[in-house]
């Protein structure tokens, strides 16, 4: 039994609402759906829900590797991303160590962190984005694990190039640096960094990605850590032998081959995005520049709370950020035209004018 101290300390998941029958802007889901050719290949493993997965996820991870670049050694798979955060941390973290991340941040990185008795220091944000110096002040010698979110769940915001190579170069050797880019495939800045030529290059960072966002499959539970082999073999010791079903797998393997609907998923995310700031902006509503499937808009404390509350009378569920540390915020996920028009009209009606 783990000390009542850890225990009091860990902080349940507030997840995204969902109202039967309504309309989901509240936990960054691909609003069109799942990858087409993904739940058809799903069909292939129903013969064989009677064995056991493929516990090295050999084909999976094969592909990923293929896809990225790199070796199979250098891949590991987990039930979401949220295990291999979890994995990392059980790798790294004992009571008297701690992680750094910023103030307003995804929560399992403390969760991950706390489970296995670590205190979790956070450094202070500039306008919703990471401020490496600011990090980097909080690394110590009990430090093990640096949590970077790019983009940054829930600010939309993005570590540069620059600002990585700057930061790696200021990290101590024994520290590890988790990037976590859930929405990396929505991203369009050039000064996104190639995270993955960095690892090739010897950094000892891990990515992560998931077929939870644009791949549209987050019910399966697939996420996947891209790093150097010997970091992969410490993460992968904490693994269970079968954490990735083979209807995951399999679904998994063909959407990463699913050009044609990754493109169509963000075509839309572009769209709507355009859309919705145009929106806000005519509203004088300010939010912050994102390169996700979802924007962080400030309408003030307690309004931000009201217009969630209001949009879910409209059967609109959104993200109130109080959970993030930022009240007077909203996250809006970016859906379909469709959905979105039904949000401005709400919003039209919930702010007046
Ligand atoms: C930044 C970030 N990382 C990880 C996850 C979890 O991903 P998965 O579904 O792969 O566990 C999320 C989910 O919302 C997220 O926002």
């Amino acid at each position: 039994m783990k000390t009542r101290a850890v225990l009091s300390q860990l902080r349940p998941y507030v997840p995204g609402k969902r109202i039967a029958g309504g309309i989901k802007l509240s936990s960054n889901e691909n609003p069109l759906g799942p990858s087409p050719l993904a739940t058809a290949a799903i069909n292939d493993t129903l013969g064989d829900l009677h064995r056991y997965p493929d516990g090295g996820a050999g084909e999976l991870r094969s592909a990923i590797a293929a896809r990225w670049g790199v070796s199979q050694e250098m891949v590991v798979v987990g039930n979401g991303s949220d295990e291999i955060l979890v994995m990392i941390a059980g790798a790294l973290i004992e009571p008297g160590t701690n992680a750094v991340t910023a103030a307003h941040t995804f929560s399992q990185y403390s969760f991950a962190t706390r489970i296995f008795g670590g205190e979790v220091r956070t450094a202070p944000m500039k306008e919703g984005r990471f401020d490496l110096d600011a990090i980097a002040d909080q690394i110590d010698a009990a430090t093990r694990i640096v949590f970077l979110c790019s983009p940054n769940n829930p600010t939309g915001t993005v570590v540069t190039a620059g600002e990585l190579e700057r930061f790696l170069a200021r990290v101590p050797p024994d520290v590890l640096v988790v990037i976590d880019e859930a929405y990396g495939e929505y991203v369009t800045t050039a000064d996104y960094p190639d995270t993955v030529s960095m690892i090739r290059d010897g950094a000892a960072l891990v990515r992560l990605r998931t077929f939870s966002k644009i791949y549209g499959l987050a019910a399966l539970r697939v996420g996947y850590g891209i790093a150097r082999p010997q970091i992969i073999d410490a993460i992968s010791s904490l693994r269970q032998p079968f954490n990735v079903g083979s209807a995951a797998q399999r679904a998994a393997t063909v959407a990463l081959g699913d050009h044609e609907f990754v493109a169509r998923s963000l075509e839309n995310n572009e769209r709507e995005k355009t859309r919705l700031c145009s929106f806000l902006e005519e509203r004088g509503v300010p939010f912050i520049a994102t390169e996700a499937n979802f924007v962080c808009a400030r309408f003030g404390d307690p309004e931000a709370r009201d217009v969630a509350r209001k949009l879910a009378e409209r059967r609109i569920a959104v993200r109130p950020l109080a959970s993030f540390g930022m009240d007077d915020h909203l996250r809006i996920s970016l859906g379909t035209g469709q959905e979105m028009d039904a949000l401005y009209e709400a919003l039209q009606a919930i702010l007046g004018g």
